[in-house]
Formats: structure tokens, sequence, C-alpha cells
């Protein structure tokens, strides 16, 4: 098994190197007169994908005319060959390619995706020379933004209104803590007026609400998602 596969792997390697410099390719087909050259990326590919940080990544390739030649995937940095057809030579358990024959398709998943993994991938099609298609892998860290930040000026005795989004996030946090200065926020607190309205849609927003501002309530805070990296904001009360 090893003994037919590995040739095949030298194969796409020294592709990739020669890629450029090759023979024509041979698989020349003709329908109604019009010559169509080999295999070719079907065009919708999108070469620009954003991933979660701690979630899968998937990346799609998907070949026309595709024929007996099959589709590889490398990862562009160190040029490792990660899948071909439907086999994974990385021994990153992360990597795993699911690929479809009939439909010339091959989806590389990668589990738990790091910062690390973010950068260039190549989708290969083994032709002679290859063919190749670049996809830009982007890795997010889900992060709470504060509207206005880093600083706002609030007269005294209006209302603060702190406004806190969630960016990246694929589900509504579990829970939003708010502090001021280091102390959570307490909404029983003598001081009163004080109110968070939650607004959990694609993108979940809080608003921290204090009536009627006054010098005390100047200071920083914070919104602290269960799920993202916290944000702060500077109130001046004015
Ligand atoms: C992909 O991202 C790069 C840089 O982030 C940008 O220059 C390019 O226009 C993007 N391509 C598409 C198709 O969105
Ligand atoms: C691929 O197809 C071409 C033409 O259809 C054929 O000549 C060639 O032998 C095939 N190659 C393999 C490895 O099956
Ligand atoms: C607080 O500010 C946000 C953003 O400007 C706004 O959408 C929201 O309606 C405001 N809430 C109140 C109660 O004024
Ligand atoms: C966060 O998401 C909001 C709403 O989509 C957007 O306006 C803002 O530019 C995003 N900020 C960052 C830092 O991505």
């Amino acid at each position: 098994m090893l003994n037919r596969v590995l040739p095949f792997v030298i194969f796409v390697a020294l592709s990739c190197v020669l890629n450029g410099r090759g023979q024509q390719d041979e698989s020349t087909e003709s329908v109604d007169g019009s010559e169509i050259i080999g295999p070719y990326f079907d065009a919708n590919i999108p070469q620009n994908v954003t991933a979660i940080v701690g979630k899968s990544a998937f990346l799609r390739c998907r070949a026309r005319n595709l024929g007996n030649k099959t589709l590889a995937w490398l990862r562009h940095r160190d040029v490792h060959i990660l899948t071909v057809g439907s086999y994974t030579y990385t021994t990153d358990q992360r990597f795993q390619a699911t690929y479809n024959k009939d439909l010339g398709e091959s989806v590389l998943e990668i589990k738990w995706a790091s910062i690390r993994d973010a950068g260039l991938f190549e989708c290969q099609i083994s032709t002679q020379p290859v063919r190749s298609l670049f996809v830009h892998l982007e890795v997010v860290v889900p992060t709470a933004v504060i509207w206005g930040a880093p600083e706002i000026f609030v007269e005294k005795g209006h209302m603060i209104n702190i406004t806190c989004t969630i960016n990246y996030s694929t589900e509504p946090p579990a829970y939003i803590f708010w502090y001021h200065q280091d102390e959570v926020i307490n909404f029983d607190s003598a001081r009163g007026g004080v109110s968070v309205i939650t607004e959990k849609a694609d993108i979940t927003i809080s608003h921290l609400l204090i009536q009627k501002a006054d010098l005390a309530d100047s200071g920083r805070y914070s919104c602290s998602p269960s799920n993202a990296d916290v944000a702060s904001v500077r109130v001046h009360v004015t």
C-alpha cells in the first residue's frame, strides 16, 4: 500500500517544485469543437476563509473536468503535503480531507483551529504541471468591542450608555459581566438607576445604562462575556 502511495506523493511534491516548467497536460477534451484543456478550478471557491479559534476551519476546493486527476492540499508556509485525494498525509490528527471524486471536491477540515494555523493553503490538481489555487485562512478570537472606546465623555446628570458587541462569536455568550473599576456591577446597589439591556442576535449587543451620571461614576468600565476577551472603556463624567 505504502509502496504505491509514496511514489505518488513524491510525484506531487516534485510537480510542485517543477510547477510552470513541466510538460503540457495531456488530458485535453473536445466538446462541441471547442477545446477544454484538462481540469480547472471552480470559480466559486472561497479564497478568504475565516475560522474561530478553537473551532473547525473548513477549506473547500472544487475542480471541474477533473477526470482521473486528483486534488491535494498543501500548507504553503512549509510546503507540507496535508492530503491527497481522501488520504491524509500529515501526522497532525486535526487535519482531515473529505474527498468526493464525483463532485471533484476536497474539503479540508482543520479541527480546533489555532492562530498558528492561519496563512496560505494551496489546493492542487495533479496535472503536469500541477494547477494551484491559494486559499487564505484567517483565525480570529471572539472579542468584546466597546463603542466609543477608549474614552467616553458624559455630562453630569445625563445617562451613561456603554455599548458592547461580541465580534466573531458563533454563539451568544452564556453571560456577560460588567465591571466598574475592578468590581462587578451590582444592579441592586444603593446607587440605583443601573441596568443592562442585552440583545442576543447574530451579533450579541449589551448596553450598560447608568441614569443621572455623577462624578463618582467616572472610571474604567469593562464588558466581559463568557466566550470572548474582555473590553474596557474609560468614562469621564464632566
Ligand atoms: C482576501 O483578503 C485579502 C487580504 O486580506 C484581500 O486583499 C483580498 O481582496 C480578499 N479577497 C477576496 C476575494 O475577498
Ligand atoms: C487517465 O486518463 C487518461 C485519458 O483518459 C488515460 O490515458 C490515463 O491512462 C489515465 N491515467 C490513469 C493513471 O488512470
Ligand atoms: C445606547 O446607545 C446605543 C448605541 O448608540 C443605542 O443603540 C441605544 O439605543 C442606546 N440606549 C439608550 C437606552 O439610549
Ligand atoms: C465588531 O462588530 C461590529 C458590528 O458588526 C462592527 O461594527 C465593528 O467594526 C466590529 N469591530 C471589530 C474590531 O471587528
